[in-house]
C-alpha cells in the first residue's frame, strides 16, 4: 500500500509573532475541516533569505495554497507571489496605529501582472483566508468539497428563521 501523503497542502505564514493572535483562526478553521497545513514566521524585512528559500521551496514541497499574514507596510504576500506560481491569499493583519488599513491596501494594491488574493482585516480576514484557501483546494478534490458544503449547510440552520 503506498503511504498516505501526509505533506502540508497550505502553508500558513507570518511576517512575526505578533501577527499569530489574528493567524491562529486561520490554523482553527483548516483543523476543524481536517486539512493538513503548515505554520513559519517569515518576515520579507527582517528574514528575507528565509523567505526567498520558503517560496523558491513551496512548489517542490507540493504546496497548493499559501496564506500570508502581514501587518503595516504589508508586503510579504506580494513577495512570496513574486517567487512562486502557487495562489498566494494576503491576510491584512490589524495594526496599531492605522488599524490595518495600511495591511490592507498594501496587500490589495498589487500592480499588474502579480495577483494577490485578500481577505478582510483581523479575525474575519483570518477564518476566510482558510475558507478561500479551501474553496481553492475542493476543485481537485471531492472530498474536499464534501467537508465545505457540509460546514456551509450548518451554518445555513443555525440561522434562526425569526428573531
Ligand atoms: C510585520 O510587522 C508583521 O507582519 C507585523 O504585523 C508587523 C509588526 O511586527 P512586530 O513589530 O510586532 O514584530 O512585519
Amino acid at each position: 500500500m503506498p503511504q498516505k501523503n501526509k505533506k502540508p497542502l497550505v502553508s500558513i505564514i507570518m511576517g512575526s509573532q505578533s501577527d499569530y493572535s489574528t493567524m491562529k483562526y486561520t490554523e482553527d478553521t483548516l483543523k476543524s475541516l481536517k486539512i493538513r497545513f503548515e505554520t513559519k514566521i517569515i518576515s520579507a524585512h527582517r528574514t528575507p533569505k528565509r523567505l526567498f528559500e520558503f517560496a523558491t521551496k513551496a512548489e517542490k514541497n507540493n504546496v497548493s495554497v499559501i496564506i500570508a499574514g502581514a501587518g503595516g507596510s504589508a508586503h510579504l504576500p506580494g513577495m512570496v507571489a513574486a517567487i512562486t506560481p502557487i495562489p498566494v491569499i494576503g491576510v491584512p493583519i490589524e495594526s496599531k496605529r492605522l488599524k490595518g488599513l495600511d495591511s490592507l491596501l498594501s496587500i490589495i494594491q498589487m500592480p499588474k501582472g502579480i495577483p494577490v488574493g485578500s481577505v478582510a482585516i483581523g479575525k474575519d480576514g483570518a477564518i476566510n483566508a482558510a475558507l478561500y484557501a479551501v474553496s481553492i483546494l475542493s476543485v481537485g478534490d471531492k472530498n474536499i468539497k464534501s467537508k465545505l458544503k457540509q460546514l456551509r449547510a450548518k451554518q445555513t440552520k443555525s440561522v434562526k428563521k425569526k428573531t
